[in-house]
């Protein structure tokens, strides 16, 4: 009776705060502390520490008339120690008081009524911290009147011995298990339910699968969730390796070091970055740059060279060995950049740099590199291998269209790799790379699912001629591979569909019984060329070769869907002669794009009607590894867990304050 009333209390006191709109993110109480409770370090591992104070003017959580305490402060103890003032624990001196203030909604009946909710700060930011020590750190902040936050940090134990030399880290953005699972269909032929061949991932003696929410939201984006991967930190929503605080400022927020950031302070390993993306994208941005707001693509490229600059930075950063994507339009001359182009900054620095792959294929294995080959992302496969017609349209890094020579994935992994071990080799030091099959994500965002799914197939294309090309040069046995995704897409396949039925059909409804379910979702035809009896258990190889589709565009396709959705029309029929966009916007929001699917039937968004595409969904995304070290990657983990267990393999933890010498 009492503990249920005092429930009660509790929850009639509480306040509407933080479901749809956040005061200040990873911060449920006035007193913010960052990085937030529940954190884990790898010892070693350099972060900074903000705290703030704040008093709202008005609404739900009011306090003082919106005057914080002038006393705050925050206390830190280390395992089985006494909390003593932060300052003592690290000889620090107090940094200055920062004081401002910001606005929020506390819910959407508050935006609507325009009610926004001023808030006063107090802050203050202590950088450029370490922990060596294995354990548990109690931190405790105190703030207007006595209120107290406390937080939970552990720094986890450290390696017994060192594993890996060199790590590659591959990330399928978007990648959920299904798609695998679809793609094995697509690429792949069985015989009355046994594959002839299998995906090289297939063959992963280290696998399990990793949860991908954010710290402040269940549904992740792929800025925090690369952060994760890359840094062992849950991160708030946009940030790269930062923590958003409330300044609404994209710079100055507390960073934490990545695991590639720190393999080169320890080790001076080399580290190298290949996308399809622009190459400022998130994913890409997240191994080695630090904002709280992912849209920052100048300051990104600026730190892919020179790393977070002036009153914020920690310690030189000395620019990665390589950079090859897409993107050039965040290179060029431009007000964010005092007019500089960045190839010309590059190349100053003693890049060699390159706009095609036969000049990406010419670059000297010796020298450091940035190629990019695009202006926006770099062409699917799907256009680069079949409907090459299309490349026609892809824009060079001129400004030109028709970028015909463009590299793949595989082009522009294996070329990394050479890169990074011959540089390595002479320095006699290790290489980690980030090769990212970005465009998962992208295609999977505008349902063009033959175009995501020739990207999933080229992945493992790429993981295939890695594995090998690493046995040929002798890195085999020291090189970790992990290949996992940021997060997933809510798609799937149910059967298959018969596009010429569809097709002749004149109503939406009797399109819709072109699906075939169950029995009648017959066999995979993607492996059967036209004219060929489907009984002939001969295994055929298209013209790109095993592992990939005889033909695109079989009669019987795959009837596939997504968990979310703009309003579209679908006829499981591969587009040919342009990337999908299934929705255009109109007054109204977004509405089907009466150019998009003609021939199929309409499917009604179930998204908000200001989304043109396909959001992330909440599944687990498989995680799988190869070489030393593959067996920490097992079971299921959270996605700050692939950090501490790359770290584990380098053994990261074990001489962390030391620097080493990076030989440019
Ligand atoms: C916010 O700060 C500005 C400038 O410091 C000040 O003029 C203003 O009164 C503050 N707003 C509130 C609600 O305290
Ligand atoms: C808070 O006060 C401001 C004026 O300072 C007002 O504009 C706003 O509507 C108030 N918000 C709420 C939630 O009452
Ligand atoms: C950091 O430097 C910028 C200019 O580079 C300056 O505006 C800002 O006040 C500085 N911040 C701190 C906390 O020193
Ligand atoms: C950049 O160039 C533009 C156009 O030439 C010029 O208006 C602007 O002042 C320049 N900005 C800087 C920072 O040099
Ligand atoms: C990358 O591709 C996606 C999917 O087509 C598109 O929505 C996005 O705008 C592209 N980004 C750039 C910078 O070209
Ligand atoms: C199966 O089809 C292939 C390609 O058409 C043909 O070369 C082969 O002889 C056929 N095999 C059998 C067993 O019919
Ligand atoms: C705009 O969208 C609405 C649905 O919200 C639709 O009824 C209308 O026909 C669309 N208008 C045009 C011009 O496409
Ligand atoms: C590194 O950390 C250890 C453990 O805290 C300490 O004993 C050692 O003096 C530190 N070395 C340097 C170079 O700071």
């Amino acid at each position: 009776m009492v503990a249920s009333s005092l429930l009660l209390a509790a929850l009639l006191a509480s306040p509407a705060f933080a479901q749809t709109f956040r005061r200040t993110a990873a911060c449920p109480s006035l007193g913010c502390v960052l990085p937030p409770d529940q954190t884990d370090f790898i010892a070693g591992q350099t972060f900074d520490i903000r705290i703030e104070a704040q008093a709202p003017v008005n609404g739900s959580e009011a306090y003082n008339n919106g005057t914080p305490d002038e006393e705050f402060h925050l206390k830190i103890a280390g395992e089985g120690g006494q909390l003593v003032d932060v300052t003592e624990f690290f000889g620090l001196t107090e940094p200055e008081v920062e004081r401002y203030n910001f606005t929020y909604y506390e819910d959407l009946f508050a935006e609507d009524a325009h009610a926004p909710t001023p808030v006063n700060v107090l802050a203050k930011s202590y950088r450029n911290l370490q922990l060596h020590n294995p354990g548990t750190y109690e931190v405790e902040l105190t703030y207007n009147g006595g209120q107290t936050t406390k937080a939970t940090w552990v720094v986890e134990p450290l390696a017994d011995c060192k594993k890996a030399k060199n790590v590659i880290f591959f990330v399928g953005d978007g990648m959920a298990g299904s798609m695998l699972s679809a793609a094995r269909l697509l690429g792949h032929k069985t015989i009355n339910g046994k594959y002839q061949t299998k995906l090289k991932l297939d063959e992963a003696p280290g696998y399990g699968v990793q949860m991908t929410h954010s710290l402040d939201s269940f549904i992740t984006d792929s800025a925090n969730s690369a952060s994760a991967l890359f840094s062992g930190k849950k991160m708030t929503v946009n940030g790269l390796n930062a923590y958003t605080d409330s300044t609404g400022k994209a710079f100055g927020d507390p960073k934490v070091e990545t695991i590639f950031e720190m393999f080169r302070r320890i080790e001076g390993g080399q580290v190298g970055i290949v996308s399809k993306a622009y190459i400022a994208d998130a994913t890409p941005a997240a191994v080695v740059t630090h904002t709280s707001q992912r849209s920052q693509y100048t300051s990104i490229i600026e730190q892919y060279l020179t790393g977070v600059s002036g009153n914020f930075s920690w310690y030189p950063w000395e620019g990665v060995d390589l950079l090859f994507g897409g993107g050039a339009e965040n290179f060029l001359p431009g007000p964010g950049n005092n007019n500089v182009s960045q190839f010309d900054r590059w190349a100053g620095e003693g890049y060699q740099v390159g706009y095609t792959k036969t000049e990406l294929e010419a670059f000297d294995n010796a020298q450091r590199a940035l190629a990019i080959f695009t202006r926006g992302n770099i062409s699917t496969w799907l256009d680069q291998n079949v409907y090459t017609d299309l490349l026609d349209l892809a824009i060079t890094p001129q400004g030109e269209r028709g970028a015909h020579d463009q590299p793949g994935l595989k082009d522009m992994t294996l070329k990394a790799i050479d890169i990074l071990h011959t540089r390595a080799k002479e320095r006699d030091t290790g290489f980690m790379l980030m090769s990212e099959a970005a465009l998962i994500d992208k295609e999977m965002h505008v349902l063009d699912i033959d175009r995501a799914l020739g990207e999933v197939l080229e992945l493992d294309d790429t993981v295939r001629a890695v594995f090998d090309h690493l046995e040929e040069i002798g890195e085999l046995e020291d090189t970790l591979i992990v290949v996992t995704a940021d997060h997933g897409h809510g798609f799937d396949v149910f059967g298959s569909a018969d596009t010429k039925y569809l097709q002749a059909q004149n109503s939406d409804r009797a399109k819709r019984n072109a699906v075939g379910i169950y029995q009648n979702s017959g066999l995979s035809a993607y492996q059967v060329p036209e004219g060929v009896n489907p009984t002939n258990h001969s295994i055929f190889t298209g013209p790109q070769g095993e592992g990939f589709p005889v033909t695109w565009d079989p009669r019987y396709t795959i009837a596939h869907g997504w968990a979310a959705i703009p309003d579209h029309r679908e006829d499981y029929s591969v587009n040919t002669d342009h990337e999908r966009v299934p929705a255009v916007k109109n007054t109204t929001g977004y509405f089907f794009n009466p150019e998009d699917n003609q021939r199929g039937f309409a499917m009604t968004g179930n998204l908000g009607v200001a989304e043109g595409q396909g959001v992330h969904s909440l599944v687990d995304v498989p995680v799988f590894a190869f070489g030393p070290g593959h067996e920490l990657f097992r079971g299921v983990m959270n996605s700050p867990d692939l950090a501490f267990k790359v770290a584990q393999a380098l053994n990261l933890g074990r001489n962390s304050n030391v620097t080493a010498p990076y030989k440019k």
